[in-house]
């Protein structure tokens, strides 16, 4: 890492881009469709959202963090951290009343008190001072368009500021804010507005139904509607859906489907959090935890994949300290569930800060990924940890590779591979698996070999003689992520990890009750896999945490060309 980074300052210094070679080549080709659960190119070849949201919903209607970066410089960010999609909100009132939509970014920024945004603006993108908020959020979008980042539009609120609570007169139509006629009035002006750019692929019409008037008589009706006028406005985009009480709940289409002109473009949108749960994760035991949201949200919401359709998981993420039990445990579960399904996502959120939330002006935003200055990654680590669920594991048109297994573990976001045979299994990123086979037999194997556990406390091993006990790999646990084995003196031990990452055999840890500690280093999802995927997204990521730096040598370089 040492002499790549190196390389990279020396290159930087001539001015050569590296990150433009490090990225993933971005061939899609656009529009997109859906084919069964998956979400298609004009190939029918799968492509992952691997988004992240970017929020200008709120007070201002201003993309955030132009205060804090260019526009453009913000865009690469967002590629080398290996994300192809952003999830761009917006407050409905923008597109509907021009009094709002039609004041400057400047004049925004100014009846709200926030001069010091304003001189960010102007340094950073000065273009945009005297544009209309609408067009900067066009440019915004322009801008992602020509550094391929694909973008979902999404109607997050009617009345800009944050969102949501049931108590804010947003939360469903009829509410005070949330007009039917005019939620479809102000989707058509964008679904037309963006109508021709390519890299909008879709829109999600609504974000968080909730609150007291929900019903799903209502949510037939007008989610036909706005899905209707979504598409004739504007037919290459995806039209994205969301459930009922903030996005968690779609059981009602299990018996009564949604009756649409079109077919093709239609996908559903989830969110879970942690604290969607309360603090479940961190009362209960990891196990019993995970295995019953998953069900949960399996029964309301991840039954739809198995009907046919694409399910967004377009709200998830965790406080990136690393502080927060709660969110961390979760973490690992729902690391579980997106490899396992191979969904498509968009974590929550790029903020490093917020212009002004919920009346604090500079609110640093400790779930986002960047930092408070939008300058470095907030915790690199995380990014490294999700990079694996950034590639596709299968899919229609991906490879030739045959169906194969590879063995995930959450905690890390690295799969089992083996080095050589010499040298113990040990953790590694997901495109340099092995292509596993999981047999009825609850064999693990390779290619002549099986995997073996060997005792207490030891590496497990690759062996041939695969007929007894200790081959033998039971997923087991409530949340069914620990694999058990029996050692020759019938003891029952569980996959793990040890502190070099290489796999160990050890008690299983928290099966039951016990909700003190964390099961995570024993967790491993079993994930079907057509890939034999190449990714250098880690080593970018790794590499963006000198980001900052590098704005220094761009600084440097200004003033050397002076002299
Ligand atoms: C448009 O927004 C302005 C400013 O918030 C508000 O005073 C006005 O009532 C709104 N107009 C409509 C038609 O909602
Ligand atoms: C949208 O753009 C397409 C061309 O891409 C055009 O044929 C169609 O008429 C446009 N629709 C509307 C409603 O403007
Ligand atoms: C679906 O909608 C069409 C009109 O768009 C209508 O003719 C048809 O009866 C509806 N089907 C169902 C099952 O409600
Ligand atoms: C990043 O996350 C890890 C794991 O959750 C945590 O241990 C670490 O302290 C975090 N780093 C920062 C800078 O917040």
């Amino acid at each position: 890492m040492k002499n790549h980074l190196s390389i990279f300052i020396f290159l930087s210094i001539l001015g050569i881009n590296i990150f433009g070679s490090l990225q993933r080549s971005v061939v899609v080709a656009l529009p997109l469709y859906t084919s069964s659960r998956w979400i298609v190119d004009d190939e029918g070849k799968r492509v992952k959202l691997a988004c992240v949201n970017w929020p200008s919903h709120l007070e201002t209607m201003v993309a955030e963090g132009l205060s804090k970066q260019p526009v453009d410089v913000i865009s690469k960010k967002i590629i080398s951290m290996g994300f192809n999609c952003v999830r761009f909100t917006w407050p409905l009132f923008l597109a509907t009343n021009d009094s709002l939509g039609l004041i400057t970014v400047k004049q925004s920024f100014q009846s709200l008190g926030l001069s010091e945004s304003i001189s960010g603006i102007k340094v950073n993108n000065p273009s945009l001072l005297d544009l209309p908020v609408i067009q900067a959020y066009q440019v915004v979008v322009k801008n992602l368009g020509d550094n391929n980042v694909m973008v979902i539009l999404d109607n997050h609120i009617s009345k800009p500021g944050w969102c949501c609570s049931n108590y804010d007169d947003n939360g469903f139509f009829g509410d005070k804010y949330f007009d039917p006629n005019l939620w479809i009035k102000g989707l058509t002006r964008m679904a037309t507005m963006f109508n021709g750019t390519s890299n909008v692929v879709a829109m999600s019409l609504r974000n968080e139904l909730r609150g007291s008037k929900q019903n799903t008589n209502d949510w037939y009706r007008y989610m036909q509607k706005g899905a209707e006028a979504v598409h004739s406005a504007n037919p290459n985009v995806l039209v994205i859906l969301s459930g009922l009480n903030y996005d968690k709940d779609f059981g009602f289409l299990a018996t009564k489907p949604l009756n649409l002109t079109f077919t093709g473009k239609l996908a559903f949108e989830l969110h879970w959090y942690a604290f969607s749960d309360g603090k479940a994760w961190e009362n209960g035991n990891a196990n019993q935890v995970c295995g019953s949201i998953v069900s949960n949200i399996m029964r309301r919401g991840g039954f739809l994949l198995d009907q046919g359709w694409p399910v967004i998981m377009t709200e998830w993420g965790i406080d990136q300290r690393g502080t927060n039990v709660n969110d961390n445990r979760y973490l690992n579960c729902i690391m579980g569930v997106a490899a396992e399904l191979d969904l498509d996502w968009a974590l929550w959120t790029l903020t490093g800060s917020y212009y002004l939330r919920e009346g604090v002006m500079g609110m640093d935003e400790t779930y986002g990924v960047l930092d408070w200055n939008w300058c470095g990654i907030r915790n690199s680590s995380f990014i490294e940890k999700i990079s694996a669920l950034q590639t596709p594991f299968q899919g229609p048109g991906l490879s030739n590779a045959k169906l194969h297994k590879v063995i995930f573990h959450p905690a890390t976001g690295l799969c089992i591979l083996k080095k050589s045979l010499l040298e113990p299994l040990t953790l590694g990123s997901c495109a340099d698996s092995d292509a596993w086979s999981y047999t009825e037999q609850q064999q693990l194997l390779l290619p002549y070999l099986c995997l073996q556990a060997d005792g207490l406390g030891k590496p497990a091993k690759l062996g041939i003689i695969c007929n007894n006990n200790n081959s033998k790999w039971e997923a087991i646990s409530d949340s069914k992520m620990h694999l058990s084995s029996k050692i020759s003196n019938g003891t029952t031990v569980c996959l793990d990890v040890d502190s070099s990452n290489n796999i160990i055999t050890n008690s299983c840890s928290c099966l039951k009750l016990d909700r003190t500690c964390d099961p995570g280093s024993q967790w491993f999802k079993i994930v079907n896999s057509t890939t034999i995927f190449q990714s250098n997204i880690q080593v970018a990521a790794v590499w963006m945490t000198n980001s900052c730096m590098d704005d220094k040598i761009a600084i440097w370089m200004t003033k050397f060309k002076k002299q």
